[in-house]
């Protein structure tokens, strides 16, 4: 695991902090009094009306960072399909899409989410390994832009259903090219050993021998894995994928676009972000050489960091050397530390100025792997104080349960000094509503 330090649990390395990089960006910060300000609205202000736990995002952040990526890839012919996986509430994928993006989705669900939140169907990729036959036919009625194939049954799947329905579906083969991405096992998806993608030799029989009268190959797609800071992976696979276009393209199949994935990390520990200039440098040549148009597929980038988790601390506890903090929310709204061994930073909504103790930082669930964080460095911290759990813009909401029969906390957007619950707190009612005594 050496090679997701930057994934795997992390105690203040250092004694970094992320603050004082989110308070010169100005979307998490401390006001003179030490409390804490999701851009400018007071967390506490928001708590004493939702009540807590509660997601909070700042809209300004996804933005920002729209603009830093699509700075880096100016020069290309370029669209970015948002990864609505990251974070799917109908609220978020509207602002990427007023920004410009369309959406990359993997299920039914997601697909119906972007249609909702106004994404035009023509501007929706839609992805998976296990493509059911309803979500093939959804996606072929509302005539979406691309399917990105990953298997050889699969596109005759779609051309079969296609056929019955007397459409043309655009189709890019997911290629596997084999890299190695440096990141967490779980989320890398490039190396042959994983399951996702077709092998590159695979895919360029496919492409030159398919006679599917339903389907029409547009482009080629790739997605080498989450979490990750190096651009050594990425330009590796996608000399390995203009190599291949060239020689198909030597064999009379013109392919328009190469979608490059999504992926690029974001700092969880005081870290870095993915250097989108080192991107501009190494890699946009490459792409702008290629004369095709350049699809990308970010969701981390753009919402871990907007985002934060805001808990209410209910007991202090000492089990044998052990101090703990137990909180109002856990792994049922944040599962990334208990499934990962994953960092949150966590910090206090006012600060109390007290000493710092190291505490782990646990929920209400019956359940030891239920943790925010262990060894987090807190000034003691006393019942009914607010806990921010930092970076919980993606993955994170999207990843919550009902485990324990938890209701899902709201989510609140804070947009230019004002905020609204974008998704309120899910009701007693609502845990049972589709059950019934028999
Ligand atoms: N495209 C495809 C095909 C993907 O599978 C993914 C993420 C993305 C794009 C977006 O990747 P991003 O830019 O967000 O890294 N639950 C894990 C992450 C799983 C990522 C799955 N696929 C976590 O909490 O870290």
């Amino acid at each position: 695991m050496a090679d997701s330090q930057n994934y795997i649990s992390k105690s203040h390395q250092d004694g970094k902090s992320l603050l004082p990089l989110l308070a010169e960006q100005n979307y998490f910060h401390y006001n003179d009094n030490n409390e804490l300000f999701c851009e400018n609205v007071s967390i506490k202000t928001i708590a004493d009306e939702v009540g807590t736990p509660f997601f909070v995002y700042s809209k300004k952040y996804f933005t920002d960072k729209y603009q830093t990526m699509s700075r880096a890839l100016a020069g290309c012919d370029f669209k970015i399909f948002y990864a609505v996986k990251s974070n799917y509430n109908i609220n978020i994928i509207n602002i990427l899409r007023e920004l410009g993006a369309g959406a990359d989705v993997n299920s039914l669900g997601e697909m119906y989410r972007a249609l909702k939140a106004g994404v035009p169907a023509n501007e929706i990729l839609l992805g998976g390994v296990g493509k059911s036959a309803e979500e093939i036919k959804f996606a072929i009625e509302k005539d979406i832009f691309l399917f990105k194939v990953e298997s050889e049954s699969e596109l005759l799947l779609i051309n079969s259903i296609a056929n019955d329905l007397g459409k043309i579906a655009r189709v890019a083969l997911r290629v596997n090219p084999d890299v190695d991405p440096h990141t967490h096992p779980y989320i890398s998806t490039g190396l042959a050993e994983n399951k996702f993608g077709i092998a590159l030799k695979e895919a360029e029989a496919i492409y030159l021998n398919s006679r599917l009268s339903s389907i029409q190959f547009t482009g080629i797609d790739m997605h080498i894995g989450s979490q990750i800071f190096s651009i050594a992976p990425y330009k590796a696979a996608i000399e390995k994928i203009l190599n291949l276009c060239q020689r198909l393209k030597a064999a009379g199949i013109n392919l328009h676009h190469i979608d490059i994935g999504g992926g690029y990390g974001i700092e969880y520990a005081g870290g870095k972000d993915f250097e989108f200039d080192a991107f501009s440098k190494e890699i946009v040549p490459l792409l702008k050489n290629s004369g095709m148009k350049i699809f990308l597929e970010p969701g981390r980038y753009f919402s871990a960091n907007s985002g934060a988790l805001i808990a209410k601390v209910l007991y202090l506890k000492k089990n044998g050397d052990k101090n703990f903090v137990i909180a109002d929310a856990g792994m049922s709204e944040l599962i990334r530390p208990s499934l990962y061994g994953a960092y949150h930073e966590i910090v206090p909504v006012s600060s109390s100025g007290k000493s710092e103790k190291m505490y782990d930082v646990v929920g209400p669930l019956c359940e030891s792997g239920d943790f925010l964080g262990k060894d987090i460095p807190l000034a003691e911290p006393a019942p009914n104080d607010l806990l921010a759990i930092l970076s919980a813009g993606a993955y994170s909401m999207v990843m919550s349960s009902n485990y324990n029969a938890r209701m899902r906390p709201p989510e609140i957007l804070v947009d230019n000094g004002k905020w609204h619950i974008i998704r309120k707190r899910e009701s007693l009612m609502q845990l049972i509503q589709n059950e019934e005594l028999v």
